[in-house]
């Protein structure tokens, strides 16, 4: 009997931590994902990309963490045009190089990091004009 209370109260905990996980990440739309990810000095991109430019990796670990959790979930949303296949090929590549942007700041390599930031502008780019608008 206590062992299953005790089992019941390690499920509950589990759980808690998976909820307040869940809060904190996962936008729901493309859009609330790009403004979390990439709109301005206080998302994502602004504050590693700051972070990297100052050769700062201790700043830049927090957001860079949020950013890698939450880009392979870019794919599951659905952006406002485009062909599935397509969305899929560029999200795909677009989660692999924040990726490699992740883990160049866990390295504390600048040049490698500043290089994954150029791509993934490029990326952007690309992106809006094939998935953004109307
Ligand atoms: C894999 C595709 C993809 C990539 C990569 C991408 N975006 Fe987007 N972005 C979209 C789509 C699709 C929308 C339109 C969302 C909508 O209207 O629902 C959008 C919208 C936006 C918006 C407007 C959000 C709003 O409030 O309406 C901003 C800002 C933005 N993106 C910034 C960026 C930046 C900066 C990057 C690169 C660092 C980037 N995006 C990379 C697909 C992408």
């Amino acid at each position: 009997m206590y062992r299953f209370m005790l089992t019941g109260l390690l499920a509950l905990a589990i759980m808690i931590t998976g909820v307040v996980q869940a809060g904190d990440e996962k936008p729901k739309t493309t859009k609330a994902y790009m403004k979390k990810a990439h709109a301005g000095a206080k998302s994502y991109l602004g504050m590693v990309k700051k972070a990297v430019e100052a050769d700062n990796f201790k700043a830049a670990a927090k957001p860079m963490k949020g950013w890698a959790s939450i880009a392979p979930h870019l794919a599951e949303l659905k952006p406002s045009k485009g062909s599935e296949e397509s969305w899929k090929e560029m999200t795909t590549k677009y989660a692999d190089s924040v990726k490699a942007l992740s883990k160049a700041v866990e390295d504390q390599d600048g040049d490698a990091a500043k290089k994954e930031l150029k791509t993934i502008g490029g990326e952007c780019r690309s992106c809006h004009t094939a998935h953004k608008g109307k």
